[in-house]
C-alpha cells in the first residue's frame, strides 16, 4: 500500500529547497532526513484533535474527509498531535488503550494512504513536565509501546519526542537529558526511524542550538515552533494571560519582516553546522488578530522558512482559534492559504 514509486512521485511534486548541505546528494531515499525533510514540505497540523483529554472535548474530532480535503489543498504532510497519557493506564505496564490505538492506526493510515508524511506526537501531558522524574517511566513505556507497534510503518511517519517542553522540563539540562533516555527506547525497535526532536523552553527557536543529540545518530529532524511577537499572534486567546489587552494590534512593517528572517538564521546556521535538517511544526496567529496582518505574518513566516529550507506545518486545520478550514461552512480560509501554499504562477 505505501509503495515506493508514490513516496517518489511525492518526492518529485515537492520543490527542492536549498539549505541542507547533506540534501545535495540526496535521492528519493527515506532512510535519509534530509530527502524525508522535503516531504514534510508544507503541512498543516490537525490541532485540537487528538491532544485534547478525549478526542472531541475541544470541537475537533477527525474524520476521513479532512485527509482528502489537506492532500487536494495541496498540503504534504500532516503533524498530528496525540495526548496519549489520558488514554493508558495510570500504573505499570501503563498499557495503552487498545481502542485509541486503533484510532491513531486509522489516522496514520488515512495519512499515508494518500502520501501525505504524518508525524505523529506526544502532546499535552502535564503531569509528565510538572514532575519529570516520577513520570518518566510511564513516558518511556508509552513510547515504547507506540515505537513497537509502528515499527514497520515506513518512514512517511515520523516520531516527535514531546511537544513543547515546559515546566520542569522546560530548561535546557533538564530537557537534554530526557532526551538521553528517549532516543534509545525508541532506537531499539525502530533503528531507522527518522525521529522529530524539538528544542527545550517550549521549542523555542533560540534553544536550537543547545540541543545535545548524539552526532552519530543521523537519522533526525530537528523541530523548532515559532509564535513570535506571541503578543501578536496569541492576541485574544483565552489561555494566554492579558492577551486582551494586544486586541488590534497589527503586524507587517519591514523591520518586523527582518526579525522574522533574523531569528530563523539563527536556526538555519546551526542546522547546517550540524548537518541537521529543521522542521518548523507549529506557526500561526489567532483569529482575532486582523486579518491583512495575519495573512503577512502567516505569508512571511512561510516564505522566510521555505527560503532556509526548512518544512513545515502550520497550526492548526479546522479549530476555530487558528484554523484555515471551517468545517460548519466546509470552506478554506483561501487567503491563509495562499500564504501557506503561494500559487505557481
Ligand atoms: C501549542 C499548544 C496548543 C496551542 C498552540 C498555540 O502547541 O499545545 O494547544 O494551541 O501551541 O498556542
Amino acid at each position: 500500500m505505501f509503495s515506493r514509486s508514490k513516496s517518489i512521485t511525492a518526492l518529485l511534486l515537492v520543490s527542492i529547497w536549498s539549505s541542507c548541505a547533506f540534501c545535495a546528494e540526496a535521492g528519493a531515499n527515506l532512510n535519509d532526513p534530509c530527502v524525508v525533510n522535503k516531504l514534510i514540505g508544507r503541512g498543516v497540523n490537525i490541532g485540537n484533535s487528538l491532544e485534547s483529554p478525549k478526542e472531541g472535548d475541544w470541537d475537533v474530532t477527525l474524520q476521513e474527509e479532512y485527509f482528502q480535503l489537506i492532500k487536494d489543498a495541496g498540503f504534504n504532510s500532516i503533524r498530528l498531535p496525540v495526548r496519549w497519557d489520558s488514554h493508558a493506564m495510570e500504573k505499570a505496564p501503563y498499557t495503552i488503550d487498545p481502542n485509541f490505538f486503533a484510532r491513531v492506526d486509522w489516522a496514520i493510515k488515512n495519512a499515508m494512504s494518500r502520501n501525505l508524511v504524518i508525524t505523529i506526537n506526544m502532546h499535552n501531558y502535564y503531569d509528565f513536565f510538572k514532575d519529570p522524574n516520577g513520570h518518566k517511566e510511564r513516558f518511556l513505556s508509552i513510547w515504547q509501546q507506540i515505537a513497537e507497534r509502528y515499527k514497520d510503518y515506513p518512514n512517511m511517519l515520523l516520531f516527535e519526542a514531546i511537544n513543547e517542553p515546559q515546566d520542569n522540563l522546560k530548561g535546557v539540562p533538564a530537557w537534554n537529558a530526557m532526551l538521553k533516555e528517549w532516543l534509545p527506547v525508541v532506537r531499539k525497535s525502530n533503528p531507522n526511524r527518522i525521529l522529530v526532536i524539538g528544542s527545550a523552553n517550549f521549542n523555542s527557536f533560540y534553544e536550537v542550538k543547545a540541543l545535545d543529540v548524539p552526532k552519530d545518530d543521523r537519522k533526525i529532524i530537528v523541530t523548532f515552533h515559532y509564535y513570535m511577537p506571541n503578543k501578536f499572534t496569541h492576541q485574544g486567546a483565552s489561555w494566554t494571560p492579558d492577551s486582551d489587552k494586544y486586541l488590534g494590534m497589527k503586524w507587517g512593517t519591514d523591520q518586523e519582516k527582518r526579525a522574522i528572517a533574523r531569528d530563523f538564521k539563527v536556526v538555519a546556521k546551526w542546522g547546517q553546522e550540524n548537518g541537521r535538517p529543521i522542521y518548523l511544526g507549529e506557526f500561526g496567529v489567532y483569529y482575532k488578530a486582523d486579518a491583512n496582518s495575519r495573512f503577512q505574518w502567516t505569508k512571511t513566516v512561510a516564505d522566510t522558512a521555505a527560503e532556509y529550507g526548512f518544512s513545515m506545518t502550520y497550526w492548526e486545520f479546522c479549530h476555530t482559534n487558528f484554523g484555515i478550514y471551517d468545517p460548519k461552512t466546509k470552506t478554506w480560509n483561501k487567503q491563509l492559504v495562499e500564504a501557506l501554499i503561494p500559487s505557481k504562477q
